[in-house]
């Protein structure tokens, strides 16, 4: 399972890529607009920046929704840096962008996918990612793990190679279901990661190997 960190915050970035466990990076207009990176010119650097930080993919997200808009954003994107990866709104646009990108060897992550349908539609369109959203779906007391079930379920039946990227991931539980369910990826906050490592009984056993040193060392 790839671990991709869910953020445009370059200190986290390098926490989570200092740990020795991250295979990439998501980020959305909310994410840049959060840590301020405001104008094309800006965000584009801070894309570079975060190439610059991790070795994996960099989902980088387009903001037209017509289809020559997409192409025109997303070739700038792609060709900024071999590890960016266009990220494309579930919309018609978005799909016939996505064909149009995966027939010329660019790679996509297909967002914003809340049903199984639109999975299905992002893996016919040769999407390299499809990103459902977990989190907002448990928001709004609908069970995202079942989508990601659902969704493994179709992909395996037929062989699409597009890749599950659990997204709107909240916390470790949702990492670690989405594990059982062989989702190929998951992104989310740096916490999601970091959460993964507590555990109380780690903490007293390894105090106490220590206390048990100290007095075998006297
Ligand atoms: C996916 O790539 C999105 O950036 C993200 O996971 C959305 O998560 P949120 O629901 O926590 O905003």
């Amino acid at each position: 399972m790839k671990f991709f960190i869910d953020t445009a915050n370059l200190s986290d970035i390098a926490e989570a890529q200092a740990l020795g466990v991250l295979d990439g990076v998501t980020t959305n207009p909310s994410l840049m607009a959060k840590e301020g990176i405001t104008g094309e010119a800006n965000i584009l650097a801070h894309y570079q920046n975060i190439c610059d930080l991790v070795k994996g993919d960099v989902s980088a997200e387009v903001i037209s929704t017509d289809f020559d808009g997409m192409v025109k954003e997303g070739e700038a994107l792609a060709a900024l840096h071999p590890q960016i990866v266009v990220k494309l709104p579930m919309i018609a646009a978005g799909v016939k962008a996505c064909k149009y990108f995966s027939n010329k060897g660019i790679r996509t992550n297909v967002t914003l996918v809340f049903s199984a349908g639109q999975a299905l539609l992002a893996a016919k369109a040769g999407a390299t990612y499809v990103s459902p959203f977990l989190g907002r779906l448990d928001d709004i007391s609908t069970d995202g793990l079942n989508l990601i079930a659902e969704i493994r379920l179709i992909y395996d039946n037929y062989g699409f190679e597009t890749q599950i990227l659990a997204a709107s991931i909240r916390h470790t539980m949702h990492v670690i279901d989405c594990a059982k369910l062989g989702s190929d990826v998951m992104t989310g906050p740096l916490s999601s990661i970091t959460g993964l490592l507590k555990h109380p009984l780690t903490d007293i056993g390894l105090a106490k190997f220590l206390e048990d040193y100290k007095k075998g060392n006297h």
